[in-house]
């Protein structure tokens, strides 16, 4: 049973971070938070929409309405996932509990923006679209294009007095003159919100100094180990010693503004040896700290290791436990109690395309939607199945030989939609609250031979095989979506 939140006004949600919150990636896409992969609109390109009308749009507002139902299904199942390990404290969900009171806010509350992926670390576990050294020296490809323009900072401008926290992340904040526009404007205003930001400690200048005093930041240090050799494998780029002097002026200007300091910790197969010691520093100095649990790239999934390797991990891990306290002590509780409980009843989380997050769904519960979708439109559904991302099987019932899903075969399962744009022309895109956990409910409006139509697709991962299945129904545009009783 999912549990809810109340405003006190009566609005009761399962998070509200759509509510409360805009999350901006560093290519112009907006989500509602940072975990989850469902995008509510776009500041960048030829789809381009002012923040306003993200704000006020459809797509964040399904995503609300969702989650005020108790349901995950709208790219957040990766706090379901952690909510059902560790407890809904566990989960980013959590974070905007704070924001309920008075939701869903004429302005969002709280700014979470990763407006530039310049940056000049490689850490093994981060990728090229948020670090432009990634992309450039180990993935080869060309610089992303810079996305936040004139207009986007105008639109800014509105939101900006009403915001009472900002948190900056990237790429590496501190070399992203997007952010020291903002920065500028903040101090301009003086309205005071609290700054986190998340910063790789190797950009320390007298500017840097500067708005960390004028803005109060609350810096949050990534260290991703403690000896020199850990640290400086992880976080590619980095000398330890130097990182370690500029945390020592980090914590003076943080204990100077009285905001706090963060240390964080991502949590891997390569460094979980330690966290210890990294606790150990953390409570040393008397900061906060984050412990991550990283689970992709998954080779760095520390909860996805047979469950021999994690007992031991487990067992090194609590024979080695110091006396804590404070923020350390809660991170340990933490981290301990999801590996237990993983170990206890293991949830495997499968990355079922480049955007989604799906846990894998039995077959007994896929007869159960095939009825639903036969009883609530009369169809058969269309099947298609991909493995590795690739369609490697259609099943095509009479109905929908217009389609021509025969020569999807061989070809990317996230390329279909432009197949199918050649096809029948430019296709209207939309997320639907799914009628079951682990469907995530596509729906597709085109022009088919016998008039508009909407191709809803309903995709999941199948427990059995680990390949995505997309059963795919043809509806009249605007048809419900079904319930489930
Ligand atoms: C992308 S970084 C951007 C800010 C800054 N460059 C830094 O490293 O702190 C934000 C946070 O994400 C963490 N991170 C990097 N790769 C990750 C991954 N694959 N999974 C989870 N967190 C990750 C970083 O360690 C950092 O704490
Ligand atoms: S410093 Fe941050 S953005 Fe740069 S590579 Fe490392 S984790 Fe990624």
């Amino acid at each position: 049973m999912t549990e809810l939140v109340g405003t006190g006004g009566g609005l009761r949600s399962a998070c509200f971070a759509p509510h409360s919150a805009l999350y901006l990636r560093p290519d112009g896409l907006v989500h509602a938070c940072c975990v989850t992969g469902f995008s509510v609109g776009t500041v960048h390109g030829p789809e381009r929409q002012s923040l306003r009308e993200i704000w006020d749009g459809a797509a964040l507002s399904d995503q609300r309405q969702a989650l005020e139902a108790g349901a995950f299904d709208l790219g957040c199942q990766e706090c379901e996932f952690v909510a059902s390990s560790a407890g809904r404290g566990g989960s980013l969900a959590v974070h905007f509990d704070r924001f309920a009171a008075g939701a869903p806010h004429e302005y969002p509350r709280l700014l979470d923006l990763a407006l530039s992926s310049r940056c000049n670390l490689q850490c093994v576990m981060c990728n090229g679209g948020l670090s432009s050294a990634i992309r450039t020296q180990r993935e080869g490809l060309p610089p992303l294009p810079e996305c936040y323009d004139e207009r986007f900072f105008s639109e800014l401008d509105e939101f900006l007095p009403h915001v009472e926290r900002l948190q900056f992340k990237g790429g590496e904040p501190f070399l992203a003159r997007e952010n020291r526009r903002i920065w500028d404007r903040l101090i301009d205003l003086g309205t005071g919100p609290e700054v986190t930001v998340t910063t790789n400690g190797t950009v320390l200048n007298d500017e840097v100094v500067r708005y960390v005093r004028e803005l109060r930041m609350h810096p949050n240090v990534s260290v991703d180990g403690v000896t020199p050799e850990t640290l400086e494998a992880v976080r590619v780029g980095v000398d330890a010693g130097r990182l370690w002097r500029n945390i020592d002026v980090f914590q003076e200007l943080a204990d100077e503004a009285g905001n706090g300091m963060t240390l964080s910790f991502c949590l891997m197969t390569v460094n979980w040896r330690e966290l210890v010691p990294f606790l150990v520093e953390a409570d040393r100095r008397a900061v906060n700290c984050n412990v991550i649990l990283v689970n992709q790239p998954r080779r760095f999934d520390l909860l996805q290791q047979p469950a021999e390797e994690l007992a031991v991990v487990l067992d090194e891990l609590t024979t080695a436990s110091p006396p804590l306290a404070g923020a350390a002590a809660v991170a340990w509780d933490e981290v301990v109690g999801r590996i237990r409980s993983h170990l206890e009843s293991p949830v495997e989380l499968v990355g079922s395309s480049t955007v989604l997050m799906s846990r894998p769904v039995e077959r007994s519960v896929q007869e159960r939607l095939r009825s639903l979708l036969v009883d609530t439109y009369g169809l058969d559904p269309l099947v298609v199945e991909a493995e590795e991302g690739l369609v490697c099987h259609v099943d095509v019932p009479a109905w929908a030989g217009w389609i021509g899903a025969e020569e999807f075969t061989g070809r990317p399962i996230d390329s279909l939609g432009e197949l199918l744009d050649e096809r029948f022309g430019p296709r209207t895109v939309r997320w639907l609250v799914s009628p079951m956990h682990g469907v995530l409910v596509l729906s597709t409006e085109l022009d088919a031979p016998h008039g508009r139509r909407d191709l809803r697709g309903h995709r999941l991962v199948d427990a059995e095989t680990g390949r995505q299945r997309v059963y795919v129904v043809d509806v009249e545009p605007g048809a419900p979506v079904p319930s489930i009783s």
